[in-house]
Formats: C-alpha cells, structure tokens, sequence
C-alpha cells in the first residue's frame, strides 16, 4: 500500500510516498527556513504563504508517476496558515483520485519516524518526543495504543536550544547551531546550569529556567561570553533531563525499547548519551534516519499506514491546538 504523506505544519512544506509504512519511494522537503532566519524566527503569515508556493510543486515531485493508495496529512498541531494548506490539498486529492483520507496528529508522526527504514521497533515502549514546540513522554503497548505520562510545564526542548542560541547569537533554528559550537569544545568546564525537574521521579519537564541561567551569564560577562563551553553545559544538561526521564519511564513501565524523535533527535551528543545509557541499563534507544528528525510527509505517510484514521475529506479540518486526545 502505496501512501502519500503530507506534512505543512510549520515551516517545512513536504510530500512523501512510502510502501507500506517502511520504505521511502519518495521524500521531498522543501522548507522556508532561510527566509524566516533572517527574522531570528518563524514569522506565521510568511511561513503559510510560503506554503502556498510550494505545495503544488512538492506534491508533484513527491507522485511523480507513483500509485497512490491513499493520502495522509499532519492535521495539527502546528501554525494555522501553514496547515490549512496541506490539509486543504490532502482533501482535494482524495476526492479527485477517489482514495481514502487518513488524518496524522503531526506528534504521532514524529514517533513514526522510526518505523521508516530497517528496524522496525517492536512493542511495548516508551515514545520521547522532542520538538520544537513539544517535550512528551508516552507509554506505547501496540499501535495507537498509548498513554500520556508527561510533558513540558514550559519551554519544550527544541525551544530551549532556540532560545539559547537567540541569547548567544547562533541563528536559527538553534539546535543545529548550539551542537556545532558545543562540539568545539573538549573537555570539562566549571559551568553548570540548573537541570530543572531531573529528579522529580514524574514525566514533567521544564526548560525555561535554564534558557533564564544561560542568559543571566551572558548578561553579566557580556563580551568576553565565550560561547563554546555555555553551549556545551546547556547541552549536557538538556541530554542530561531527557534520558534520565527516559530511562526512569522505562524501568517504571518495565519496558525494554524507546523510541526518540522529533528535531532535537537529530542532535548526535543526545544519540550518543542515549546510547550508553542503553547499554549500561539493558534498554534499546531507537532514533530516526537523521533527515527524519525533522519534519517531513514521509513520517506522515508511515503514521497514517500503522493507524488509519479515516476521515471524510468534506469534513476534515486543521488543529492547530491537537493534542493527545
Ligand atoms: O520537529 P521539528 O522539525 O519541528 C517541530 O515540530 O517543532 O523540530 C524543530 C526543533 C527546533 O527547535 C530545532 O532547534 C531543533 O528541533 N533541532 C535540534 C537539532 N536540529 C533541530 N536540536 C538539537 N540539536 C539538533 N541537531
Ligand atoms: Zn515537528
């Protein structure tokens, strides 16, 4: 089964065909990114109307001369303008070729992330979410079968990495940027910021007060900041809060396997903590294809194929507030 996912929440405009949840025909992501960097961050009305441009032309690559079974779309959570766009498509295709709608919660999608390619994960596990606009953990026991444990009080992760590097004047979006300085750096530094809820023993995050410790630094050595060992420590103490929870929810619901996406994902320090805590504590980590961390229609398209969620194409309308409900 032939499915073509489709992902415009953001600022990404991307159409994919997978083969039965696991195997990219094709994947094509066109983003707005460099025209929202020059704002220091996603301006909404920009990025929808570069939505607009794109999805036509994205969409067309993607189908090129594929058999489309069915058509998928990330229907929220995300920015208004922008998924109105890719839900409006997602309907129109589907009446006009006459196959079913599947309807994505864009979260879900970044969980399925790891289901394109090889290893498969197997069930039951825990599911890590890390965006730009979310933190979540989630027990999974089967497809679509979950439970919510926890989630950000404030700041998710990606945001935190965003905001930093604004503080420290890296671009956006930040995480690439805090990892490639972060890595400049060899060594211990006496720097140590908060790790806000570590040991709280729940699924909550926050991260707000760590952008508010880096920023208080910055302030007060003003110039002579050197950035290389802020990003570090912030970093480590980012990793440091997402795979203790992660491994705590794992012993807690006695499961052996977690699977991390989401564009934080793509942060190879995280991959690597991860990875040992794996080992060192007998739990398997799972991640994306890093071109899969962030978003994109093939994620979409494999979500849809594990769940699907069909819905009549009069009656579909974008979330922008979707949750897990
Ligand atoms: O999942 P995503 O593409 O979009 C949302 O659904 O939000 O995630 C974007 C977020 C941004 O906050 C960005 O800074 C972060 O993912 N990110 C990273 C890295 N690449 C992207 N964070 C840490 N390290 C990275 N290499
Ligand atoms: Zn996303």
């Amino acid at each position: 089964m032939n499915v073509l996912g489709i992902e415009t929440t953001c600022d990404e405009t991307s159409a994919s065909v997978v083969s039965n949840g696991t195997r990219i025909i094709t994947n094509v992501v066109s983003t707005s990114l460099e025209l929202q960097s020059k704002y220091g961050g996603i301006v909404p009305e920009v990025a929808a109307r570069e939505q607009v441009k794109l999805i036509v032309p994205v969409i067309d690559e993607a189908v090129g001369e594929n058999k489309v079974d069915a058509v998928a779309v990330a229907y929220g959570p995300g920015l208004a303008g922008s998924l109105l766009v890719g839900v409006e498509a997602a309907k129109t295709l589907s009446l006009a070729w006459n196959v079913p709608l599947i309807r994505v919660n864009h979260l879900f999608g970044h969980i399925y992330a790891n289901w394109v390619g090889e290893n498969v994960p197997k069930f039951p596990l825990i599911a890590l979410i890390v965006s730009g606009g979310h933190t979540d953990l989630l027990l999974m026991k089967g497809h679509g079968k979950f439970k919510w444990l926890g989630g950000t009080r404030d700041d998710a992760a990606g945001e935190a990495f965003d905001k930093i590097s604004r503080l420290l004047g890296l671009g956006y979006p930040g995480g690439p940027g805090i990892e490639k300085e972060a890595a400049k750096w060899k060594g211990k530094t006496s720097l140590k910021f908060p790790r806000p809820l570590k040991n709280s023993g729940d699924f909550d995050f926050s991260f707000s007060g760590l952008k508010t410790a880096v920023a208080y630094l910055v302030e007060k050595s003003g110039k002579d900041a050197s950035k290389a060992p802020i990003t570090f420590e912030a970093q480590e103490a980012i990793v440091d809060v997402l795979t203790t929870k992660a491994v705590l929810a794992a012993r807690k619901f006695k499961v052996k396997n977690i699977v991390v996406g989401g564009g934080v994902s793509a942060n190879f320090r995280l991959r690597d903590v991860m990875k040992r805590a794996g080992e060192k504590e007998g739990l398997r980590f799972y991640f994306p294809e890093k071109r899969l961390s962030t978003d994109n229609g093939a994620m979409i398209a494999s979500a849809a194929y594990y769940n699907q969620e069909k819905i009549d194409p009069l009656k579909l309308t974008a979330r922008p507030d979707l949750y897990f409900d």
